[in-house]
């Protein structure tokens, strides 16, 4: 199984969580950088906005080609209970035709099941299958520890890779 972690990241979470998933699943992975640089204040409320109208950001040298793995593992942090403007970019503009498709997501509720439910359409509406998810909690302004999280994400990698 030749893996690919592809994610997006603002305040660094999901970036620990997908570089911690790459490294046990010894996966390639992806950052997604979107062009327009994103501010604090006036930038959080735009940002909500964004993810509750389902926008679409330019990405920064973006690689759409997934030709040559197998599975895919997608990342997102939660905006307003939606996925990223970064993802739907990717998500949109990619090929998942005979591509298996794990999503993962860092909120502050730990829940992540409605925006897990629209992006699962709109892979399956470019060809793959999503075949699990997984999401983790985190709090506001403080940066998830590794230490706490890694076992999370063996768990849930040593669940995946049994069946
Ligand atoms: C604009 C914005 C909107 C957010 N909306 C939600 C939300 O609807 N539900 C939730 O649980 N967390 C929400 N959060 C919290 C983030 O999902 C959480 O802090 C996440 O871990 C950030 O990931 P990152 O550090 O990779 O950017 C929001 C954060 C931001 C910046």
């Amino acid at each position: 199984m030749k893996s690919l972690v592809v994610y997006y990241s603002w305040t660094g979470n999901t970036e620990i969580v997908a570089k911690e998933l790459a490294n046990q699943l010894k996966a390639d992975i992806r950052s997604l950088k979107e062009q327009k640089e994103r501010k604090d204040a006036a930038g959080f409320m735009r940002a909500g906005f964004e993810a509750m109208t389902g926008a679409k950001s330019k990405l920064k040298d973006t690689d759409y080609d997934i030709e040559g793995y197998d599975t895919v593992f997608l990342g997102t942090p939660i905006w307003a209970w939606r996925t990223t403007p970064a993802i739907n970019t990717f998500v949109k503009n990619t090929d998942f035709q005979n591509k298996k498709v794990y999503l993962f997501a860092t909120n502050a509720s730990g829940k992540a099941a409605k925006p897990f439910k629209s992006i699962a359409k709109r892979v399956k509406k470019n060809g793959g299958t999503v075949t699990g998810n997984f999401s983790i909690q985190t709090v506001f302004n403080k940066e998830l520890e590794l230490d706490v999280v890694k076992p999370k994400i063996k768990e849930w990698v040593t669940g995946i890779t049994r069946k």
